[in-house]
């Protein structure tokens, strides 16, 4: 029987019978934290996938759907997030410092609380410092595989061994090791032994961000550019965050700073991440704490990669050019009845290469920017790195021949497909004519000079 303070309002009362049936709900996975969802970047491709959590390989082909069966695949450019990885050494020095803080202060006598005490090990070492983990390698050789079987006629043997399937990568190891995956993948898949398959490294188009000098100085080296999310950290929400964690611990709530909350969080999800486990951590936030720490990041991501200034999503002028160039080659080569020279082009690279590129194309755009006082009026935004951005994360662009001149353009994200933002239209809105592409991002394709935008004082210059 459930007791009902007078106060209780028909709302409350639901809502925590809600709750109830939420948390008691059967099929559940208990070997999930409950705030897995939370995660933001550190999530897992297959916890955005669901169907991958039964059968890794399962590919469902139909949903590609070409308006008719003439369509033929022509060309995939593919740009890819490396694997899962280890935490970065800044991040694994603030994990070590929250252990040992746990270790030493925490007076609780919760059982959770003793087995981070007890039991629990701090294995992370700051050599690891966001190197790929085996995880993160199978994550690439799996989407090899399905890709392969998505792409049939694109990504096949006779088109690998025949040179027309291209690899680019950053020169992180990370990335370089998730490319060697992602090869490994199709090698094993059809046994090839006999030769090696070379990729190129080039950070100009796939660390971008790096090169940008006008993006470097005003956003990267500029606190005042994430002025909104140093606000959210230090306002109502995180703080009361940062109490719970102090409480359930039992230490002083000037201990747990928002390094050290950051370190917690970081630690549930990493063992989840990397080890598939639930850690002892996680106990340390419930749900709602976890939305609030989710949004922390999604604000971080807005402010620094995000629609929070122009420059952010113009750093990928380069790429997006280059990905267009790709497409148009491949059309004309399609179009004038000649073999498409490269049939696709696997580019791996970053969180912070995705990100950019998704938002210049218009993804993910909500009404309002995300702030630092408007967490509840966002609980519903789709600017969700968590979705968009698990480790894996990938824009796939697919370019069919319909016959007599008529190219389409599919894009796919997290290989699901998805209308393009602004060309949504009743039936063909998910394989438009690659021509309407095109002219949905006229200005851009005339525009977007990457030596212009990212000089300094350009604009100031323009005035
Ligand atoms: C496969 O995709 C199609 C089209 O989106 C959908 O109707 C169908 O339910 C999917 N099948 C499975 C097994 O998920
Ligand atoms: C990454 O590459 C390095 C160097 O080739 C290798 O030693 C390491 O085992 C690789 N890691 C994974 C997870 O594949
Ligand atoms: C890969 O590069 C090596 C050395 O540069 C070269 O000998 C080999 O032919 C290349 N392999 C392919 C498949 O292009
Ligand atoms: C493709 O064809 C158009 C029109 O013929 C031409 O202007 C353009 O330069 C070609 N682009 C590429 C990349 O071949
Ligand atoms: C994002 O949405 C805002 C408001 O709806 C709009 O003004 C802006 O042009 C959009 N940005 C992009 C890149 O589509």
């Amino acid at each position: 029987m459930l007791l009902i303070p007078r106060e209780t309002t028909i709302f409350q009362f639901v809502t925590t019978l809600f709750c109830l049936l939420t948390y008691a709900k059967p099929d559940d996975d208990l070997n999930i934290p409950a705030i897995a969802k939370y995660f933001g970047p550190t999530s897992r491709y297959e916890d955005v996938n669901l169907n991958l959590k039964e059968d890794i390989l399962a590919v469902n082909t139909s949903i590609l759907q070409p308006p008719s069966a003439q369509c033929r695949q022509i060309h995939l450019t593919a740009i890819i997030r490396h694997g899962t990885r280890y935490p970065t050494s800044k991040n694994i020095k603030k994990m070590q410092q929250m252990y040992q803080l746990v270790r030493e202060k925490a007076s609780g006598k919760e059982s959770w609380l003793r087995e981070i005490q007890e039991h629990w090990r701090m294995w992370y070492t700051e050599d690891m410092d966001g190197r790929l983990v085996q995880k993160g390698a199978d994550d690439h050789k799996h989407l090899a595989v399905r890709l392969s079987k998505l792409f049939p006629s694109l990504i096949s043997e006779e088109k690998l061994r025949g040179g027309r399937i291209k690899f680019i990568t950053s020169s992180k190891h990370r990335c370089v090791n998730s490319t060697e995956a992602f090869k490994a993948g199709l090698t094993q898949l059809w046994g090839i032994q006999d030769v090696q398959f070379n990729h190129t490294v080039n950070d100009a188009l796939m660390r971008f961000f790096d090169r940008c000098t006008r993006f470097v100085q005003d956003v990267l080296n500029n606190p005042s550019a994430v002025a909104e999310v140093k606000r959210f950290e230090k306002g109502p929400e995180m703080r009361t965050v940062r109490e719970k964690i102090a409480d359930r611990l039992g230490v002083e709530h000037s201990l747990i700073t928002e390094d050290m909350a950051g370190a917690a969080f970081d630690l549930c999800a990493y063992e989840f991440t990397i080890n598939a486990v639930t850690s002892p951590w996680c106990w340390l936030f419930d749900e709602a704490d976890a939305q609030v720490v989710e949004y922390a990041n999604d604000l971080k991501e807005f402010w620094k990669r995000g629609y929070g200034h122009d420059i952010n999503r113009k750093s990928s002028c380069l790429l997006f050019h280059d990905v267009f160039s790709r497409l148009e080659k491949a059309a004309n080569e399609s179009k004038s009845g000649q073999q498409v020279t490269e049939a696709v082009t696997i580019q791996v690279g970053h969180a912070d290469t995705l990100l950019p590129l998704l938002t210049l194309l218009g993804f993910f755009n909500d009404t309002d920017a995300l702030t630092s006082t408007n967490y509840l009026t966002q609980a519903r935004r789709s600017f969700r790195t968590g979705r968009m951005l698990p480790y894996a994360a990938n824009f796939l662009l697919a370019l069919f021949d319909c016959g007599e001149g008529e190219l389409r353009l599919q894009p796919l994200l997290n290989e699901r497909p998805v209308p393009f933002p602004g060309m949504v239209d009743g039936q063909t809105s998910s394989m438009p004519l690659y021509r309407d592409v095109r002219a949905r991002y006229r200005e851009l394709l005339q525009g977007c000079d990457f030596e212009s935008e990212c000089q300094l004082f350009q604009h100031d210059a323009e005035l």
